[in-house]
């Protein structure tokens, strides 16, 4: 996949690189964020990132890792993923995690946004796949302000690395011709994005 660069109004989603690795600790050493991510454990080392940034500089065949930039702080404070990306069926699967000092901002949604702005009409996409953990209301809010729709349960999907605990998949799904992306809509402002 090429190297794509995109800019909202406060954020830049970018490649990660290797000097990101403070800040990717600093967001995923939290409990708090982690227990809602199936794959990060926790505590969340130095060594983790490394790994983490390197598999993802390394492996793009099928996807984009984005590290999520807030601009004014040149800081990364997060990052989501466009997963799984198969062009014969136009879908794709991936997440999004906030430090939780930026978290409750909309920094998320501006992300997101991007984001699905980027899979449908850049990659050609017609339908995104995600999920939560249950009780995850922040994420399934966000979700849902842009039309995603609960599409049912996977039953013991996940052991969470950072918990240890079982956790249910309460999967969700984004089509395009449901995307809330029309001129009026109030979420207008998070597809104002640039390809940098
Ligand atoms: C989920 C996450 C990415 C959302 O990003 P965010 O920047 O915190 O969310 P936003 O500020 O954009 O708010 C999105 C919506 O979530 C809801 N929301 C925000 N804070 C909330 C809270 N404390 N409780 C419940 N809902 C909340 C609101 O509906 C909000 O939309 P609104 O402000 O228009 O009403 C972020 O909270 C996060 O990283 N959480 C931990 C990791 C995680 O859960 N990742 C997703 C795994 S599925």
């Amino acid at each position: 996949m090429k190297n794509i660069k995109i800019e909202t109004e406060r954020l830049i989603l970018r490649e990660y690189k290797m000097e990101d690795i403070d800040d990717v600790v600093e967001g995923l050493n939290n409990i708090n964020v982690s227990k809602w991510l199936a794959n990060v454990p926790f505590p969340y080392t130095r060594e983790n990132a490394k790994e983490f940034i390197t598999y993802a500089l390394n492996n793009k065949i099928n996807s984009y890792n984005f590290a999520i930039v807030l601009k004014s702080e040149n800081k990364v404070i997060g990052a989501t993923q466009i997963s799984n990306i198969n062009f014969t069926h136009g879908t794709a699967g991936g997440g999004i995690w906030l430090n939780e000092k930026y978290q409750g901002r909309g920094y998320g949604t501006e992300a997101f946004g991007a984001r699905i702005n980027f899979a449908f009409n850049e990659l050609g996409l017609r339908r995104l796949e995600n999920g939560y953990f249950k009780d995850n209301e922040k994420s399934h809010k966000m979700q849902l302000k842009f039309g995603y729709k609960d599409e049912g349960i996977r039953r013991k999907r996940f052991i969470s690395k950072a918990t240890n605990k079982l956790e249910d998949e309460y999967i969700t799904g984004l089509l395009k011709e449901e995307w809330k992306n029309k001129k009026d809509s109030k979420l207008n402002k998070y597809y104002l994005v640039k390809y940098l």
